[in-house]
Parts: structure tokens; sequence; C-alpha cells
């Protein structure tokens, strides 16, 4: 008995276990379908049971790899510690963990409730802080962490202001615990995606973009494959796409009040809502 309790727990060891939140949206698929090709076991959230359930039978069926599913509402402490305990009580030594679920809520601060700006506060932020704490307790010898965040993150962002400011705090973040970490086999990358043709709407918004939107989208699985060799390198944050990298530098030099004229007038037509 105690020598099959033993076996099981060097094989827990010898696996190489990867944590993916939002595992459920277009990017952490991609996510799931990068690690799974490597060879991990798959650690998944997302809020819905039903769809991390048909994820995971897909995954196993289609990649051969071992993948377990905790529904939480991350915005939700209760819903995030126990979804942490079920994790820490099955013993997993986490070799990865990617932070992807995110929330981006779009609209003017008068148009938001009080409960919609903390929901998108928890999701975006507090959440991946806690999940990168959570890993780094429970990490295997080696554990890299790559943290989504955006190129919206770069700049203040009228009527999407919460979000930009959630995006570049999380960016801020990552670049700190990176220095922290060094010297303690933990290697934590910021990774800057553009725009990627996820959910219908987002796809829409990038069609209207024209030819901007041509050149600066980028795939799920471009982003999640440039994500993990990134974090292999231990970067400190990229931002995703060469016309990602040019715009950041040429709009560098703009005077503040003229970027925030522009953006404001462009943000100001949309308005998006998640829960
Ligand atoms: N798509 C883009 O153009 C773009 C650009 C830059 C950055 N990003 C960032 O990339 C990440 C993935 O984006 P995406 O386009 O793949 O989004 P998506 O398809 O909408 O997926 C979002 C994921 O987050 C999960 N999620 C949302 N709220 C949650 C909550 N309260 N608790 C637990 N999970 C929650 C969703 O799970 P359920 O709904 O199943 O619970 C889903 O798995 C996000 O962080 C986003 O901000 C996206």
């Amino acid at each position: 008995m105690v020598k099959m309790k033993m076996q099981r727990l060097d094989k827990k060891q010898e696996t190489k276990y990867a944590l993916i939140t939002g595992a459920t949206g277009g990017l952490g698929k991609a996510f799931v379908r990068a690690l799974a090709k490597r060879g991990y076991a798959l650690l998944l959230t997302g809020r819905s049971a039903d769809k991390l359930q048909a994820l995971a039978t897909e995954t196993m069926e289609k990649y051969a790899v071992e993948v377990r599913y905790y529904p939480a509402d991350l915005s939700n402490e209760g819903d995030r510690y126990a979804m942490m305990e079920k994790i820490a009580d099955e013993n997993f030594r986490i070799s990865l963990l990617a932070n992807v679920a995110g929330a981006d809520v779009q609209k003017g601060l008068e148009a938001y409730t009080q409960e919609k700006i903390a929901f998108q506060c928890r999701v975006n932020f507090e959440a991946a802080v806690c999940m990168c704490k959570f890993a780094i307790e429970h990490r295997a010898e080696r554990l890299e962490i790559v943290n989504i965040t955006s190129v919206s993150g770069i700049y203040p962002m009228p009527y999407f202001a919460i979000y930009s400011a959630l995006k570049g705090a999380l960016t801020s973040f990552s670049v700190s615990l990176r220095e922290e970490m060094k010297g303690k086999n933990v290697s934590v990358t910021a990774i800057l995606p553009g725009a990627m043709p996820t959910r219908e709407d987002i796809k829409e918004q990038i069609q209207g973009q024209g030819l901007w939107g041509k050149l600066a989208v980028k795939t799920p699985d471009e982003v999640a494959e440039y994500s993990l060799k990134a974090v292999r390198k231990n970067k400190r944050k990229k931002i995703v796409g060469f016309w990602n990298k040019v715009m950041r530098v040429s709009t560098a030099w703009l005077p503040t009040g003229w970027r925030l004229k522009f953006i404001a007038k462009r943000w100001s037509k949309i308005s998006k809502d998640a829960f």
C-alpha cells in the first residue's frame, strides 16, 4: 500500500503539470493545444464545468495526456480558494502557470456599476496575482509563469480605462515578480498581445480596422507558441507581433494630449460588457 502511494507520488513528481486559467476561451484553448503537444499534464480552470469537461475529453482523446479541470469563478474568493485547495490536496507540483483569464469590459466609468468594477479588477488583476502566489508555493523544481496582459496596458485608454489600467498593472507586477524570483528557478514573463480573433465581437472589431487589423492581428496559436518560447528564455515582457512593436515605438513620441484625444474618440464609439 505504502509502496503504491510512493509510486504514485514519484509519477506525479516526474510529470510536468501546467495550470491554465481561462482555458475555455480562444487563447486559453491555444495554450491547451500547445502544452498538450509538449506532453504536459493539464490543470484547467474556467467558470463553466460543461465547457471544461468537453475540452478535457477532447484534449485527452487527441493528445493522450492527463487533464483535470476545476470550475471556479476567479472573481469569487471562495471559489478561488476551493479550487486551490483541490489542487493542493492532490499534491500536484506546478511546472507552468498560464494566467490567461480576462474580462474586457469596454465603456466609460459613468456607465459601470460598482459590481462590474469589482468583477473586472478581480478577474484581470487580483486573481492573476493570487494564482502566481499559489503556483510559487506549489511549484515543481522549476516553474514558468506566463501572464497574459495586453498592448492596451501600455498607455492610458479613455473608455477602456479600467481594462488598460489593470493590464498595465499586471505587466508591471510581472516584471517586479520576475526580479523577486531571480535565483529561485522561477521565470515570469508578461505577454502583451494585440488583437487576436478569438470571439465573434473581437473578429468584427478587427475587420473594422481594415489594413491595420490585417497587419497587427496574430492568431491565438501564434500567441501561445510565442509566449511559451518567451518564458522558456525568461524574457521580461514581450509585445506580440512586429506591427504592434512598430505602433508602440512610433506613437511614443506623440504628445500625451493628442494620444488621449485620438484614443478617446475611437473607443467612445465602442461599448462592450462581460460577466
Ligand atoms: N482577444 C484579444 O484581442 C486580446 C488582446 C489582448 C489581450 N487579450 C487577453 O487575452 C486573454 C484571453 O482572451 P480571449 O480573447 O481568449 O478571451 P475569451 O475567449 O473571452 O476567454 C476568456 C477566458 O477567461 C475566462 N474567464 C472570464 N471571466 C472569468 C471569471 N470570472 N472566472 C474564471 N474565468 C473567467 C473565460 O472562461 P468562462 O467564460 O468559460 O468562464 C474564458 O476562458 C485575456 O486575458 C484578454 O484580456 C485578448
